[in-house]
């Protein structure tokens, strides 16, 4: 079967006026769509045709890898965020605290991490065993690879905010930090 684009779990207005329905159309519809179409077209009589979004992340090389991880990439960034507004669980509220000292150090150690990863890319908050870590990837980097859970993504490729905030990532990442579901990034603790 073909790999699939996932839905949007949220109107493409929702995260206004962080996210506007602009950017979303075109991240969700251009850019998250070309990754599942040049996914599906480079797995044509190949040994990855029909197999799982997984499968083909941890075995593909070169244009499939990139392509494939971006399709998993986005999915997860999309639950990452919601317009409804939630709150860390108690459980992953004591990890980051734990992990990190408080949810402010947490806050300010992802937001860094963000505005210095150096070109495209994306910055996880990751679980390994009982530690949490932030861990910034290049161009399509994602955890699963390493064998390590992801609980959170931003997406800090240019394309996720050029036409909202410009060159301004920082601004960005305010707002990416306003719309987290919390819920999600709990529901992915082991
Ligand atoms: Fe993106």
């Amino acid at each position: 079967m073909a790999i699939t684009l996932d839905a949007l779990p949220y109107a493409y207005d929702a995260l206004e006026p962080h996210i506007s329905k602009e950017t979303l159309e075109f991240h969700h519809d251009k850019h998250h769509a070309g990754y599942v179409n040049n996914t599906n077209n480079l797995s044509k009589d190949t040994e990855f045709e029909g197999k799982e979004l997984e499968y083909i992340i941890l075995n593909a090389k070169g244009g499939l890898f990139n392509n494939s991880a971006q399709t998993f990439n986005h999915s997860f960034y999309w639950r990452c965020m919601s317009p409804k507004k939630t709150a860390p669980s108690a459980k992953l509220q004591t990890m980051i605290e734990h992990s990190f000292g408080s949810m402010e150090q947490f806050k300010e150690a992802f937001i860094t991490s963000a505005t210095t990863l150096f070109g495209s890319g994306w910055t996880w908050l990751i679980q390994d065993g009982n530690e949490l870590a932030i861990i910034n990837g290049s161009n399509a980097y994602t955890p699963i690879i390493d064998h390590k859970k992801p609980l959170l993504v931003c997406d800090v490729w240019e394309h996720a905010y050029y036409i909202d905030h410009r060159n301004a990532r920082a601004q960005y990442l305010e707002g990416f930090w306003s719309l987290i579901n919390w819920d999600f990034v709990a529901s992915n603790l082991s």
